[in-house]
């Protein structure tokens, strides 16, 4: 586990960094590195005869005008599909899909009714409403979602594409099943011709969809709060939220090692001691394993003023309440994080007071009115 003192981690966040041209040109070029290397998969199969079959949804080279995608300074490349790589196109039919209550049996939910744009692509109920009852869990921030590298609370979808799939056909959400999105879309009026423009010609596929979803999903970056702006040092923050970053990345808040980083996530699995019997087993659910029983993925903590309610189980209505959890509400069962274990009351109100000012300068206005 990286451990680092304050000085350390500003220096990490305010060094010089590439300049957006520079990290943009060298996604670029590894974009046309993709590009040469599928290009040339595709002679080598059409010379050897074995390539395309009849179950193919057409040409999985980038299609469309490429998607000028603008990577933060200081965040790390985002991991695209190769098969995968956004297009202006694809990205707009995206967008298009997120909204559409299409997706969904009865007409009445988009992925957007619990992944709302002024929620940060969040929702504000405990457990979301779906066409047929409610969700297990709280819906999740999409914030920076091109980021995450395991999907989910419990991590069980490994790729934005293969996330995308579950929610039509899940009884609580969508209810839908594949075969009846392709035929909506397939004799829809628009969809047709803005697949074919994303795409290439070829039909509509559960495929081909959830790959537009993930294109626009992984335009949604959220990187100029106050602290990312303080961070570049084009913003100054009072002293109340200076005491408040430094407890949050010092032992003695100790929020850091798991919601460190620019992205404010470590993305790993924890168990932060909601519950002292494991009643949602979370990772464990995917890996079968005991010592994984009752640990989530760290969230990211951006734009966290607007996505209570808190927790895998929208159990906290305040950021308040979410602190006082760590200091101590903390709930002991076997795999509780060895950083958490007798871990006793260390703040005052004054402190806490800090880490929740600081908290709120995650906010980012530009991502919460994005259309
Ligand atoms: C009925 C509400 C509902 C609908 C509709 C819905 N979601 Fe979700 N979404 C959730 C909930 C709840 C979770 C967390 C579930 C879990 O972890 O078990 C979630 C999790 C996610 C995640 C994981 C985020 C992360 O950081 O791991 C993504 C991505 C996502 N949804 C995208 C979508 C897309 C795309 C659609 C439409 C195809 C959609 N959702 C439809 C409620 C919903
Ligand atoms: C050992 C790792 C760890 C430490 C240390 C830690 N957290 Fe967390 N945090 C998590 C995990 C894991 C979750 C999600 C748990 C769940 O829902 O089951 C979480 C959830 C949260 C949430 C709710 C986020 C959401 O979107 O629902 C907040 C707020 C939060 N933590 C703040 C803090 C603060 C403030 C500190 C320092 C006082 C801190 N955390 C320390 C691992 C940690």
């Amino acid at each position: 586990m990286k451990r680092f003192r304050v000085p350390r981690l500003r220096v990490l966040l305010s060094r010089p960094r590439p300049s957006r041209r520079q990290s943009v040109s060298r996604s670029f070029l590894r974009l046309s590195v993709g590009a040469v290397r599928l290009a040339l998969a595709i002679v080598v199969s059409v010379l050897t005869g074995c390539g395309d079959d009849s179950n193919s949804t057409g040409p999985s080279i980038p299609f469309g005008t490429p998607y000028d995608l603008v990577i933060p300074e200081g965040f790390p490349a985002p991991e695209i599909p190769e098969d995968n790589a956004l297009s202006v196109e694809g990205v707009e039919l995206g967008r298009r899909l997120f909204f559409d209550p299409i997706l969904s049996i009865d007409s009445t939910r988009s992925c957007a009714s619990c992944h709302r744009p002024q929620f940060a692509f969040s929702d504000q109920a405990r457990f979301s409403r779906g066409v047929d009852g409610r969700t297990a869990r709280n819906s999740m921030t999409l914030a920076n979602a091109a980021w995450m590298p395991a999907l989910f609370w419990d991590g069980r979808a490994a790729s934005l594409e293969d996330q995308a799939l579950q929610p039509v056909v899940d009884a609580d959400e969508m209810g839908e099943t594949w075969a009846n999105v392709e035929a909506k879309l397939s004799r829809h009026p628009r969809y047709p011709t803005l697949f074919e423009a994303a795409f290439g010609p070829g039909k509509i596929t559960a495929d081909r969809t959830v790959k537009a979803i993930a294109q626009f999903e992984r335009t949604l970056i959220s990187a100029n709060s106050r602290f990312d702006r303080y961070a570049a040092g084009t913003d100054t923050l009072t002293a109340q939220e200076l005491l408040g970053v430094e407890l949050f990345f010092n032992e003695i808040g100790d929020c850091f090692h798991c919601h460190g980083t620019v992205l404010l996530t470590d993305n790993q699995f924890h168990n932060n001691g909601l519950q002292a019997t494991i009643s949602d087993s979370g990772l464990a659910s995917v890996t079968g394993s005991v010592y994984d029983a009752g640990k989530f993925r760290s969230p990211t903590l951006r734009n966290i003023e607007h996505t209570a309610p808190y927790m895998h189980d929208g159990r906290f209505q305040t950021l308040s309440e979410a602190i006082d959890h760590y200091d101590g509400g903390l709930q002991s069962s076997p795999t509780l994080d060895p950083l958490l274990v007798g871990r006793e009351t260390r703040l005052t109100g004054e402190q806490k007071d800090a880490i929740i000012a600081f908290l709120l300068t995650l906010s980012d206005p530009d991502f919460l009115i994005r259309p």
